[in-house]
């Protein structure tokens, strides 16, 4: 209000002003006036972008930017995406995270490919608070890694105080040409498929090397997004602690301070930490394409983070002890299930599948409103990032080692010889679900497998 005294007002932790613009993510425009409705217009397409600086590159687009734009709800919105395909060839649109009807999903088990010229309608609420994403479920290793993706954020309007300023970062990589055209898809044959692509120029919010400027004396909330197609990444700031705060679906139960966070292709994290006073800071965002490895490789400079030449924050809020109230999962009675992420022999080479079949075509079933609890083995040897369709899972144990914290989440590493074990509870959205290995080039090699909830 404004002339209302001396007391001078907190700091706008949502809109803090005098940000680097440019790393800030464009929020999709909301077309419906309803307060609780989301409508959001996607257009796939192939547009021309300078990706490398001097290069023209024809990136295959949401809306004609990369990352396409940021859809963002509050939790029990209900979100409508009227999907038209440009591109040229047939696509779908995945809400990765997102509890959504399985009609919804965004796979070839639940709807027809949706063609060049034709569109869809999605419609679905969003149950759940937490840093989400979307991309193609058709070709995803193509197509995401010809720059078809974006975040989905799900606020929570009853998360009392904002816990810092907050940032999206959206990681991806691209394979660009000395030409600026896209490198092949399928470039390097079966060896890439194998192990997977990265592309050679890695983005944070579609910029190479970009700058963050943060307030002094106030926090960072950033909400990350692995949306690579195969490649990981490693977060660390040199002489600052981090604060894992949240995961896939939200926050997490409590803070974690830690050193690093490494994040699988599909995964998100929430990390939170306190820019130095004084100084500007570079960050070394490894990218490690192996995840259990140590990283002998010289760190990278990904992003920036320099002090704005803002007014300081004062009172900076403090993190709470608790996050998030999340109940332990009741395992009594729980069905098994057995999950192996394997090769499998065959006369041309190994081919990537999961308990002996590939392509979807092995099929467990499950009975709406249970809970199951399945035991992730990885008997290769590199990692393959687990990704379950809809449902979320909290993790038991790894080797038989409970968790630091308890968090919800639809994608875990499996790092190799070591078992995971994960419950996931099922509600009521009966349907073809799927889980599958989320580096993309291993998914469309065979790695994916069917879930029917009945
Ligand atoms: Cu991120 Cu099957 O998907
Ligand atoms: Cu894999």
């Amino acid at each position: 209000l404004a002339g209302c005294g001396a007391e001078e007002a907190p700091p706008d932790l949502r809109q803090p002003a005098g940000w680097d613009d440019a790393l800030r993510l464009p929020d999709a425009e909301d077309h419906d006036p309803a307060p609780d409705v989301v409508e959001v217009h996607l257009e796939a397409r192939v547009a021309a972008i300078e990706v490398v600086p001097g290069l023209t590159t024809e990136v295959w687009t949401y809306n004609g930017m990369l990352p396409g734009p940021t859809i963002r709800a509050k939790k029990g919105d209900r979100v409508v995406v009227k999907f038209e395909n440009h591109l040229p060839e047939a696509t779908t649109v995945h809400w990765h995270g997102l509890r959504v009807p399985a009609a919804m999903d965004g796979t070839q088990h639940v709807q027809k490919p949706i063609e060049p010229g034709e569109g869809f309608e999605y419609s679905f609420t969003v149950p759940d608070a937490g840093t989400f994403w979307y991309h193609p479920h058709l070709r995803s290793s193509a197509q995401v890694g010809a720059g078809l993706y974006g975040a989905f954020v799900v606020e929570d309007a009853a998360e009392e105080a904002p816990l810092g300023d907050e940032l999206l970062l959206v990681m991806s990589d691209i394979g660009v040409e000395e030409d600026g055209s896209l490198t092949a898809a399928d470039e390097s044959g079966w060896f890439g498929d194998y192990f997977g692509r990265e592309g050679g120029t890695v983005l944070v919010n579609g910029k190479i090397l970009p700058t963050v400027a943060a307030r002094e004396g106030v926090p960072q909330r950033w909400r990350v997004v692995n949306a690579a197609r195969s490649r990981y990444f490693r977060f660390a700031v040199p002489g600052q602690p981090l604060v894992l705060i949240g995961g896939d679906a939200g926050l997490s139960e409590s803070p974690l301070p830690v050193d690093e966070v490494r994040l699988a292709p599909g995964e998100r994290a929430e990390l939170y930490m306190l820019p130095v006073e004084g100084q500007s800071v570079v960050i070394p965002l490894l990218d490690a394409n192996r995840f259990h490895l140590p990283t002998e490789e010289k760190p990278k400079d990904l992003m920036r983070l320099e002090l704005a030449d803002e007014p300081p924050g004062s009172g900076a809020p403090t993190l709470p002890e608790r996050l998030a109230e999340i109940a332990s999962i009741d395992t009594a009675g729980a069905q098994r299930q057995a999950v192996e992420f394997m090769e499998q022999g065959d006369a041309d080479g190994a081919v990537l599948g999961i308990n002996g079949q590939t392509n979807g075509s092995l099929m467990f079933s499950a009975k709406t409103n249970t809970v199951e609890i399945w035991t992730l083995t990885n008997t290769t040897n590199y990692d393959h990032p687990f990704h379950l369709h809809g449902f979320f899972f909290q993790v038991l144990d790894i080797d038989g080692a409970e968790p630091p914290v308890r968090a919800w989440r639809d994608t875990v590493n499996l790092v190799p010889g070591k078992a995971v074990r994960i419950a996931i509870p099922f509600d009521d959205r009966a349907g073809m679900w799927m889980f599958h290995c989320h580096i993309l080039d291993h998914a469309d090699l065979g790695m994916m497998a069917m879930l029917h909830l009945m």
